[in-house]
């Protein structure tokens, strides 16, 4: 199923639907205090400690509009969402009343863009990474990826390498986000494609084929000069992935 790139503007999921939402992150001063705003006195707490002010401004930003795009989905006040941990770290929203279908998210964040999935009823996990330039690529892959990965990204030609290096990456990360237990899953012990032009799929997963065909990964064009996927467990769902949009233009959307 393909990943619808124009999609309208909506706060409704349809079905099985999964929406995707890519936002830069960047604001003037009043915009960094208007999304100040909207968070928790623990996620302000986390904010005081980040001892660069880029990095705390990105946090706020990033956060805010976690919850604006939250509360737009679950018609509720931004300020008043709670945000959870899971046991490895993976957030969650709660929802009063028993019974309500669990709201699924999951966050991403590299070089200025934050990107987030949203579900009404399965687990996913997104990933997005600035593609740029690495020394010690080789060491790095040979660490992380599968050894089929790392032979199929120097099986091709030099110029690639960059780019299959980051969608390998991104589409691994997607993966262990969306199974939720983050490094504690032997990246080593799953295989994806690579190969820029190549479907984004997952070939094996703890050496299983078929335990890959009841996933779906797919590619996610976010911007120029970045890698992103999107990871769960399901067939294909419609995605719908909007264009990439200002910190000032979501506010403005919401209201
Ligand atoms: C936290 C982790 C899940 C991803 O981290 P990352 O790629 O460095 O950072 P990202 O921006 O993509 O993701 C961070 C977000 O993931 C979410 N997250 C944290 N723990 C998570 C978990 N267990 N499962 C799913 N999502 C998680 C959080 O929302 C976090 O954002 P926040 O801190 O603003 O709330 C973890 O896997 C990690 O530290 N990875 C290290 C990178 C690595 O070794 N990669 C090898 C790839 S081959």
């Amino acid at each position: 199923m393909k990943v619808s790139q124009k999609a309208a503007k909506s706060f409704k999921v349809i079905g099985r639907e999964i929406h995707v939402w890519p936002v830069s992150v960047w604001g003037s001063d009043s915009v960094v205090t208007r999304f100040e705003s909207l968070l928790s006195p623990d996620e302000l707490t986390r904010a005081a400690t980040f001892r660069f002010e880029n990095l705390r401004r990105s946090f706020v930003l990033s956060r805010g509009a976690l919850r604006v795009l939250i509360g737009s989905f679950l018609q509720a006040p931004p300020e008043k969402l709670l945000l959870i941990l899971g046991s490895h770290g993976k957030p969650g929203v709660a929802q009063p009343g028993a019974g309500s279908p669990a709201f699924e998210f999951n966050v991403s964040h590299s070089g200025g863009i934050a990107i987030f999935a949203f579900s009404s009823d399965c687990a996913v996990g997104i990933d997005i990474e600035q593609i740029r330039p690495l020394e010690d690529m080789r060491k790095v892959a040979t660490h992380f990826f599968s050894r089929e990965e790392s032979e199929d990204l120097f099986s091709l030609p030099p110029d690639e390498r960059e780019r299959a290096f980051f969608l390998c990456w991104t589409r691994k990360e997607a993966y262990v986000k969306a199974v939720g237990e983050g490094l504690s899953i032997p990246l080593d012990s799953f295989q994806v494609t690579l190969r820029p032009g190549e479907p984004a799929r997952f070939l094996h997963l703890n050496h299983d084929v078929s335990l890959a065909q009841a996933w779906t990964l797919h590619n996610l064009e976010v911007a120029s000069g970045y890698a992103a996927a999107l990871a769960y467990r399901d067939a294909p769902r419609p995605v719908r992935l909007q264009p990439l949009i200002e910190m000032e233009e979501l506010l403005n959307l919401v209201g």
